[in-house]
């Protein structure tokens, strides 16, 4: 029998290419869609195809799924700067909802109706309790939030109205690497990178946005999960597509948390990065960055339930992976630029 083919949008992202890993070990064949504004090319693991283009492209989607015999759709191509998306709200209106629509649009065409959304615990905005369940408030704080809201939206009523089967995984803070892939935004705005920059000095200090918020040492709270565990979220989620459900558009139905269901503050993670890394990792206070909720941590029960089991829960190991990850990296991670990526090819890539 031929193997599943599942297209990831934005399978030359961090999540993305290990989501290609994933996919692959699982005997699955993926198909990469990606602009590479922000992916590199080199990221995308042996054996996936490669597509250049964008999910907005009618003429690069429809051509896409008439030559590949596509199962389910993984999409992950997004903007995902929060402080970004205060600034430059249309940008992200654009790519993460309108663009989106065409390619949903490119799949009613082709007969896919299997979809696997990269949400975001952005959705849920400040939470009134934490760990989250999948049917608490929906009120982002920002437009990134709820430009993938407003997508989850959408696809309730494909699936409602034209019998479509979704998840949208609703993703805490993806932190840690595989073997061959890492995190390098570029930007880099993530915690962790930037904890970790400080600590090889490719930066002076790290800056921790708010140090008063109502959270035990006053900085704001996350909830982080290893990316191998994310991708594996997916696979559960792809399983769930397979199972028989009722139409209906209510979001929470098509939900899932992924994270880990743990809290860590700014300085629990900059402590844990400094016993990784066996130095003191210096920080400067700034103030709050616009957007950023208090305290984000998921209940992920309902994955759970389904069969899936994060295997890196413990917070320096999740460290660790990424900082190993980098020590690997030839040229320090601020070499490289989105696109091509060769300056960081991966050993053994
Ligand atoms: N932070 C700092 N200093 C920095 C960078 C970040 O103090 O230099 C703080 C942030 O203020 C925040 C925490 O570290 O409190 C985590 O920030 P990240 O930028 O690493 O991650 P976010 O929580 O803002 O966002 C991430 C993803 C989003 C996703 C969200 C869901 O980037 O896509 O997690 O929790 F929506």
């Amino acid at each position: 029998m031929a193997a599943r083919t599942i297209l990831v949008t934005g399978g030359a992202g961090y999540i993305g290419a290990v989501m290609c890993e994933a996919l692959r070990e699982h005997g699955m064949q993926a198909v990469v869609l990606d602009n590479l504004s922000h992916g590199y090319r080199d990221a995308v693991p042996p054996g996936a195809v490669f597509v250049g283009g964008d999910v907005g492209d009618a003429a690069v989607v429809r051509e896409l799924f008439a030559r590949h015999a596509i199962d389910a759709v993984i999409h992950m191509a997004a903007y995902i700067e929060v402080g970004e998306s205060m600034l430059a709200p249309r940008k992200y209106f654009d790519n993460n909802f309108a663009r989106p629509l065409v390619l949903l649009e490119a799949m009613e065409g082709a007969g896919v109706r299997k979809f696997v959304l990269s949400s975001t615990a952005a959705v849920y905005g400040a939470p009134e309790r934490v760990p989250i369940p999948e049917d608490a408030a929906l009120r982002p704080l920002n437009p990134y939030g709820w430009s993938k809201l407003m997508l989850e939206q959408a696809l309730a009523w494909h699936a409602a109205a034209r019998g479509w089967r979704y998840a949208a995984l609703r993703y805490f803070n993806a932190a840690g690497a595989t073997e061959r892939c890492g995190e390098r935004h570029q930007p880099e705005t993530h915690l962790i990178p930037l904890v970790l920059e400080a600590a090889a000095g490719e930066r002076e200090a790290i800056a921790i946005f708010g140090s008063d918020y109502d959270t035990a040492d006053g900085t704001c709270i996350r909830d982080y999960i290893h990316v191998r565990d994310l991708a594996e979220a997916h696979i559960v989620a792809l399983r769930q597509l397979d199972e028989p459900a009722s139409a209906t558009a209510d979001l929470a139905a098509h939900a899932w948390n992924i994270g880990n269901g743990q809290g860590f503050s700014v300085r629990e993670v900059i402590a844990a990065a400094e016993k990784v890394c066996g130095r003191k990792i210096p920080t400067q206070l700034h103030p709050r960055r616009p957007g950023d909720p208090p305290a984000l941590v998921a209940s992920a029960a309902k994955l759970q339930a389904a069969g899936w089991r994060p295997r890196h829960t413990n917070l320096e190991e999740i460290i660790a992976s990424a900082w190993h990850w980098k020590l690997r990296q030839p040229q320090g991670l601020a070499a490289g630029k989105p696109g091509s990526g060769k300056a960081l090819s991966s050993p053994g890539a």
